[in-house]
């Protein structure tokens, strides 16, 4: 939620930030904005996208020092005064802020009362102008005014500040909200996110929480909330240009959904043995014992996470026969969770920094229970929080609506399911061999999917302008009717629900009438019998049926008014072939009503605010 990227070096800092900003974009995008030094201080920002702030850039900015900020608005509608950088009242100091300050109303009053005014409704300006207040008492110390402010504000933050009396240096400081050091030759960044650095380093530091940091073109220092010099470890971004371009496709979103089977590849990659059954999981190895011996599971996650979640607790119970809940990660810890030591928390992330996620995990951790990650963003907070873990190896996703994280995500619950079954004893050798057989084939197998892509636009087209959808499914067939509705609800904005196929009855059936197009998910050949039911109901009442089953269901073919196939696969594994066709209904869908696919309204791509 929210961009920062930061440059100080030989080249044109605004030149390099608005280049950052343009692949944070999908972090926040409703308003943009940039503080260079050349000299003095200079601000331009506005709402708008990064395009926008770019063209009022065009006479060009000079300086080889700035910081820039793309905007998800939490506190104050966005405009150009809300827009970041936020300035103190002598015009000197340049403030970005990703979180929340949740005590900005107490400093504001009382700065204000100490005769510091106020010109925006953000969180964000107190900050400014608290480090102006602490810079009266020792304006040489600009370290000290940043740390003393920091001491005063509650809440969550990645911030970044330049200052026109100290125009070689950065600083920034990180408390919920992630940040990363890029070390360059003879230069400098910082950003929020590694995609934006990648261009012109591979060695990142990752800031923890407390942490302040400061970069000058020729180095960096990094401090704990105590004012102790830090030694952080240097990492390697493995990252290419290729993975965080669209390579030739319109949008991000249908680049990742064609990215699925190398996606898949990639995380099976070096874990399956098909010749032998085996499942080697080097992340998970030294807690699986613990894992084996769970008195239960409990999964925490958001969104589409959530969703593979579910995927998640219907594997592990049927397999290795463990008892799992999935929680929503944002109510988990409000409701006195009774978790404790031998209790098993799974995490699940594509971004890694979805701040209720990592309060979930923060608070099954201090509760005494065992918390593994499953993310896609090595380095992240949660990945580097969580006590072991499984990274999904899907490479980044910047489409807003999550695709290939979800289908890599159930990959790795699939491993784990197993390779915990096989621990436990609760599986054959032979059915454990068959589904690490039917993996392997999973990528060609989604190849074929996408190949009648033609066919679901097809179908898009008849129902482009339906007010509303309903998605149904059973057993492995529910989670995906869920993350279809929310594909479809969050880029095309059509009202959409999903719900477990025999629920209807208890009230959705209603809603069914010639107008209602219904999309009914029966590809598991346990519940085929009781989805066909269902279908004649939603059929009685003339719903619009929209089927994915599997080839050759002529049972499912001959109720439903448009059918697309999946090719046949065990039940557990249907869920990473049924999901595709959901995928692409939404995005044709969504482009064909001019919507902005890859930036959603209202939307960001990590949510790292609570
Ligand atoms: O990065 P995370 O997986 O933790 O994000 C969770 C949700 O915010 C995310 O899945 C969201 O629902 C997506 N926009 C769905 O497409």
């Amino acid at each position: 939620m929210c961009g920062i990227v930061g440059y100080v070096g030989p080249k044109k800092a605004s030149e390099v930030i608005i280049k950052g900003l343009k692949r944070l974009e999908y972090r926040g995008y409703d308003s943009a904005g940039i503080a260079t030094i050349n000299g003095s201080l200079s601000v331009k920002k506005g709402k708008g996208k990064v395009a926008k702030l770019e063209s009022l850039l065009s006479s060009g900015v000079e300086g080889g020092i700035g910081i820039g900020h793309t905007r998800w608005a939490t506190h104050g509608e966005p405009n150009d005064i809300n827009s970041h950088p936020h300035l103190s009242d002598d015009g000197k100091i340049a403030v970005v802020h990703n979180g929340i300050i949740e005590n900005y109303n107490t400093l504001k009053k009382n700065l204000s009362d100490r005769g510091y005014s106020f010109y925006s409704e953000t969180d964000t300006e107190v900050v400014a102008k608290l480090i102006e207040s602490f810079l009266e008492e020792k304006p040489e110390d600009l370290k000290r005014a940043v740390r003393l402010s920091l001491a005063q504000i509650n809440g969550t933050y990645g911030l970044a500040i330049v200052h026109e009396d100290f125009p070689d240096q950065i600083m920034v400081a990180r408390k919920g909200s992630p940040l990363l050091l890029g070390i360059g030759e003879g230069e400098m960044l910082i950003a929020s996110d590694a995609s934006a650095v990648a261009e012109y380093t591979d060695k990142v530091v990752y800031l923890d929480d407390g942490e302040l940091a400061i970069i000058r073109k020729d180095g960096y220092e990094v401090h704990s909330s105590q004012d102790e010099a830090l030694t952080k470890e240097v990492h390697e971004l493995a990252m290419s240009l290729d993975e965080i371009e669209k390579g030739g496709f319109p949008h991000f979103m249908l680049k990742e959904i064609f990215e699925q089977p190398k996606a898949i590849s990639d995380c099976l990659r070096g874990r399956i043995n098909p010749a032998k059954g085996t499942i080697t999981l080097g992340g998970i190895e030294s807690v699986l014992d613990q894992l084996a011996n769970a008195r239960r599971i409990i999964i925490a996650a958001c969104g589409t996470s959530w969703h593979s979640g579910l995927v998640g607790e219907y594997l592990f119970e049927s397999l290795a026969e463990l008892p799992v809940e999935v929680e929503y990660a944002s109510e988990f810890r409000y409701r006195a969770p009774l978790i404790g030591e031998g209790d098993v928390m799974i995490v699940i992330s594509q971004s890694g920094e979805t701040a209720d996620t990592l309060a979930a995990l923060r608070e099954a951790k201090q509760k005494g229970a065992l918390v593994l990650g499953v993310v896609n963003v090595v380095g992240s907070s949660i990945a580097r929080e969580t006590d072991a873990g499984v990274y999904i190896h899907a490479g980044p996703e910047i489409g807003v609506a999550s695709t290939k994280a979800f289908t890599a995500q159930v990959t790795v619950l699939t491993l784990m399911a197993i390779k915990l079954a096989q621990h436990r004893g609760t599986i054959e050798d032979k059915k454990a061999a068959e589904l690490i057989r039917e993996l392997d084939q999973i990528p060609g197998k989604i190849e074929h999917v996408l190949k009648n892509a033609s066919g679901i636009e097809h179908i898009s087209n008849l129902f482009t302008y339906a007010p509303n959808f309903l998605y149904l499914g059973r057993s492995y067939g529910f989670p995906v009717a869920l993350e279809g509705a929310l594909k479809l609800k969050e880029i095309s904005y059509i009202h959409a629900e999903g719900y477990p196929a025999a629920e209807m009855k208890h009230g959705p059936i209603a809603l069914i009438d010639d107008m209602m197009p219904v999309v009914v998910i029966a590809a598991t050949d346990h519940t085929n019998d009781k989805m066909v039911s269902n279908i004649e109901e939603v059929k009685a009442r003339k719903g619009r049926i929209i089927a994915i089953t599997v080839e050759g269901n002529k049972e499912v073919e001959n109720l439903a008014e448009f059918v697309t196939e999946v090719p046949e696969t065990i039940d557990e594994l249907t869920p990473l072939l049924t999901v595709i066709p959901l995928q692409l209904l939404s995005y044709y869908i969504a482009v064909n009503r001019g919507c902005n696919v890859d930036q959603p309204r209202n939307l960001a791509k990590s949510v790292t605010v609570e």
